[in-house]
């Protein structure tokens, strides 16, 4: 019996895999610079979690959710996301009653049943920043900051930030008022979906991919216009901050993220070279979350970098190199093999990467191979070599060569 991995969820495999760490490996350092530290959340969660925080109107929840009873009949779902997690661990913790504001990352897999294609997938991992008891626009001007100086010490060159305020509980029934307005005259040419989105939460339609959605709607009325004092001095200062940093950004009034949670500050960084599924981080603020998981009144944002879109233009770019071994030991005969042995264990416990040829084969094969896997030197050992108590050497890059005394230590090549 053959088995193939499920549709839309993917082998991360050499040499990808180099990329993928390399990418971890500066954002945990960009991330501990700013004071993250990180969590690590469960996979599954209760249904419910899912439910309240992201919405009901979403497509997230309404379609794409991996939903199944346990065996006690407990509805469970694999999560499509992080932050309804990181809000239910921060609760849970009483981690409100350390200083403010407290600062998390995560990565890992999230699960979300979508139909496949380039640049989504039903299993992708995100890597992910929260930031829980801060209302200030300093936070968000810090984290979106932050987001960029990651995304180009990683190497990503022409990503665009679309940035927009949603308002808050104040200001969003009188723009959700408008907006229902301005779709009401032509609701019978929107798509099913959107004509469900009209009664359920008619934001959502702002969110619609569908090309007549898309045209129908221009012109319809701009959050950015009907926002709050507050909402809009928060976003003034958020704005003002992001130019003192030389940060760039485009305003997009139609911003509203495919998630129910936010409040204020909303954002996405898109790329062109990603073609349709072009957004590859997205975040926002979501100030009453804790609050409605039974938390203290603490306001909070976050983002989410998609790590398969991310590494597809990291990829593009950069290609992925494949580390190799320092050091290949090729052994000709029964007793060179035991003595290659035992000079790769002398290597590795000195933290040098040396590889073997596991069986016996002509030194032309065990060269070739010392070349295909990118080897900086071979060692040669086979029956002269032991009688002399020597090693032979080469550098496969250099091309020099030479031999060292068996007993002696071979450091002095390989510095
Ligand atoms: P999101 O926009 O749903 O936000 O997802 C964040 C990123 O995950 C997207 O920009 C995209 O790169 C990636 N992504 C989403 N779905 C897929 C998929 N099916 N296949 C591949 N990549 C995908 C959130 O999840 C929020 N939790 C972000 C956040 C954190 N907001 C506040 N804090």
């Amino acid at each position: 019996m053959k088995y193939n991995a499920l549709k839309g969820v993917e082998d991360i495999l050499p040499p990808d895999i180099f990329i993928w760490q390399r990418a971890e490996a500066i954002a945990k350092s960009v991330f501990s610079r700013y004071g993250f530290s990180e969590i690590r959340l469960p996979i599954i969660e209760s249904t419910d979690l899912f439910v309240r925080s992201i919405g009901e109107s979403t497509d997230i929840v309404g379609k794409e959710m991996y939903t199944f009873p346990d065996k006690a009949g407990r509805s469970i779902t694999l999560r499509p996301e992080g932050t309804a997690s990181a809000v239910r661990c921060y609760v849970e913790h009483g981690l409100n009653n350390l200083p403010s504001p407290q600062k998390f990352f995560y990565t890992g897999p999230m699960f979300r049943y979508e139909r496949p294609q380039k640049g989504r997938q039903r299993q992708f991992y995100q890597m992910g920043a929260e930031v829980f008891g801060s209302a200030h626009p300093s936070i968000d001007a810090e984290i979106i900051v932050m987001l960029n100086n990651l995304l180009s010490e990683l190497g990503l060159k022409e990503v665009k930030f679309e940035l927009n305020s949603i308002g808050c509980e104040q200001c969003r029934p009188a723009y959700k008022s408008s907006l229902t307005d301005f779709f009401r005259s032509k609701l019978d040419q929107y798509c099913p979906d959107c004509k469900n989105r009209f009664i359920t939460n008619p934001l959502r339609i702002l969110d619609c991919k569908v090309e007549e959605c898309i045209e129908l709607r221009k012109g319809a009325p701009s959050v950015t216009d009907h926002l709050c004092d507050a909402c809009r001095t928060h976003f003034d200062e958020l704005l003002l901050r992001l130019n003192l940093m030389n940060t760039k950004y485009t305003l997009n009034p139609n911003l509203v993220r495919g998630l129910d949670y936010y409040t204020r500050t909303a954002f996405e960084v898109t790329s062109e070279h990603l073609g349709a599924q072009k957004a590859v981080a997205g975040g926002g603020r979501y100030d009453r979350l804790v609050k409605e998981f039974g938390g203290p009144e603490t306001p909070a944002i976050g983002f989410a970098i998609g790590m398969e879109r991310l590494i597809a233009l990291l990829k593009d770019s950069e290609g992925a190199a494949a580390p190799a071994p320092k050091v290949f030991i090729a052994a000709l005969g029964d007793e060179a093999d035991r003595q290659a042995s035992v000079i790769a264990e002398d290597l590795r416990k000195k933290g040098i990467w040396a590889e073997l040829n596991y069986s016996s084969a002509s030194l032309k094969s065990q060269m070739r191979k010392a070349d295909r896997l990118g080897a900086e030197y071979v060692f040669i050992i086979g029956e002269n070599e032991l009688k002399d108590g020597i090693v032979q050497w080469k550098n496969l890059k250099t091309g020099d060569q030479g031999q060292y005394d068996i007993k002696t230590t071979f450091e002095v090549l390989i510095n």
